[in-house]
């Protein structure tokens, strides 16, 4: 995306609405028939898949304040334009099959999947560039049924890897810890025989679920980007 302009970026997306609606543009707040209350600027832009309207300049500070990879999401229905991309920071993803069955899937064996990321110093991606980052409980051991819907849940998984979203940088929410690597918006199932925490088997819905948790992130089989 180098050489686009921000503007230009976000405006590969939009169509120009020529006589504003009687409504508010839902980032400023402000009329869609006036100024954007962000930088002024009175283009208004359409949402080519979903339709949503707002201020061009709103817009173009909203995508200012992401991680600019060329990607807009519609902050009233979510969906995606472009390619979303994270901030998960270097590491590896390997994954084999192992020769036993989770609870609830007894008529397979059980893919289990191995993440490794290293502790560094953030990017500009990140929420403190400069400081370091700690990388806590890796090499960290995953699960999902060897099944047609788990392997599919795994290709959606290795696409999401190379996109940078499986994991962020933050605080995490369970032991409090700043500045260290945290598990992203997609579940996953971290106990093998046991449900200690919550994420282990059975779990009926846990498949679906990771399915619309890969989708919100713009992950889905039908590759149409
Ligand atoms: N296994 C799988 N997912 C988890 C776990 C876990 N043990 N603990 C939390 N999550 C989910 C949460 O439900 C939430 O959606 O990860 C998301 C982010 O939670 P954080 O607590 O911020 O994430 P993190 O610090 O990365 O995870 C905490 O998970 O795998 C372990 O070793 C890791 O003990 C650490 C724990
Ligand atoms: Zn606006």
């Amino acid at each position: 995306r180098k050489g686009k302009t921000t503007e230009e970026v976000v405006k590969q997306y939009l169509q120009k609405v020529r006589i504003a609606p009687e409504e508010n543009c839902t980032i400023c707040m402000e009329a869609l028939g006036g100024a954007s209350g962000y930088k002024g600027g009175d283009f208004i832009g359409r949402l080519a898949q979903c339709g949503h309207q707002y201020h061009l300049q709103c817009l173009v500070a909203m995508y200012n304040n992401g991680n600019k990879d060329g990607s807009l999401q519609c902050p009233t229905c979510k969906t995606i334009y472009g390619v979303k991309t994270g901030n998960q920071p270097p590491g590896k993803m390997e994954y084999h099959v192992i020769p036993h069955s989770l609870p609830g899937h007894h008529d397979c064996k059980t893919i289990r999947i191995i993440y490794n990321v290293l502790p560094g110093t953030q990017g500009p991606e990140h929420p403190n560039p400069g400081k370091p980052f700690t990388a806590r409980g890796f090499p960290r051991h995953c699960y999902l049924p060897d099944s047609e819907k788990g392997r599919k849940v795994l290709r959606l998984l290795l696409t999401a890897w190379d996109r940078r979203l499986v994991f962020s940088v933050g605080t995490s929410s369970t032991t409090g810890e700043l500045d260290t690597v945290i598990w992203n918006e997609v579940h996953h199932k971290t106990e093998f025989g046991s449900n200690l925490t919550g994420h282990g088997y059975p779990d009926p819905s846990h498949l679906d679920n990771v399915l619309d948790e890969l989708k919100a992130q713009g992950i889905t089989e039908e590759e149409e980007q």
